[in-house]
């Protein structure tokens, strides 16, 4: 998996440079790192996973402004690369179907799939997932949290990608719901620590908020 890191590196360094948003590359370094930790239990394609991980961020619509779901940056550098068809095929469609979006999220069809997802989610909760979520919220200029916020808790991908919440809503419309949504074994007892973090996280905050 490592020549994929030293790969890819120079590129995803300018794909993310001035990201602010918590899709830096530092985000993918962690999910490929995850990913690995996870493959090396569960199995898999490594090649397949070491590249998803790597690429899965390249194309997101927060980022490039483009259509959810698309894969051309990540295509066109693997191309470049001179990785297999096959493969740039079985990368693309794990890319395509990572995101989290509110009710319409998809669970990936693949092995590779499954392992790219959990990594992505395992580093959105825990306590860089809390890091990510008041750094994103602070980059679109949203509040800590709303006195009396009520949530919106079951969304379409179309709602999703257009509500605005507070930070703090974030944790209650996505962030607390990962724990159940791991794919595999090694990642759900990942996620247990991490999501008990932010439940005792949740707990101070409150008391000290006065909510
Ligand atoms: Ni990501």
């Amino acid at each position: 998996m490592n020549d994929w890191l030293k790969e890819t590196l120079p590129f995803l360094t300018e794909v993310f440079a001035g990201d602010f948003s918590g899709h830096d590359l530092e985000h993918t370094l962690r999910v490929y790192h995850l990913a690995a930790a996870i493959w090396e239990k569960e199995g898999g394609d490594g090649e397949i996973v070491a590249l998803a991980a790597l690429l899965h961020d390249v194309d997101d619509y927060k980022l490039t402004g483009g259509p959810m779901g698309g894969t051309s940056r990540a295509e066109a550098f693997m191309a470049e690369q001179g990785v297999s068809l096959d493969k740039i095929k079985a990368v693309t469609k794990i890319i395509a179907e990572i995101s989290f979006k509110g009710r319409d999220t998809v669970t990936p069809t693949t092995l590779e799939g499954k392992i790219v997802q959990d990594a992505d989610r395992l580093d959105a909760i825990g306590a860089v997932g809390i890091a990510r979520t008041f750094a994103y919220g602070g980059s679109k200029g949203r509040p800590l949290y709303i006195r009396g916020e009520s949530y919106a808790l079951d969304m379409t991908a179309e709602e999703y990608a257009k509500h605005e919440s507070s930070s703090l809503g974030h944790f209650y419309e996505k962030l607390l719901k990962l724990k159940g949504l791991m794919n595999t074994e090694t990642a759900r007892q990942l996620a247990a620590a991490r999501h008990q973090f932010m439940e005792d996280f949740l707990a101070e905050l409150s008391a000290e908020c006065f909510f």
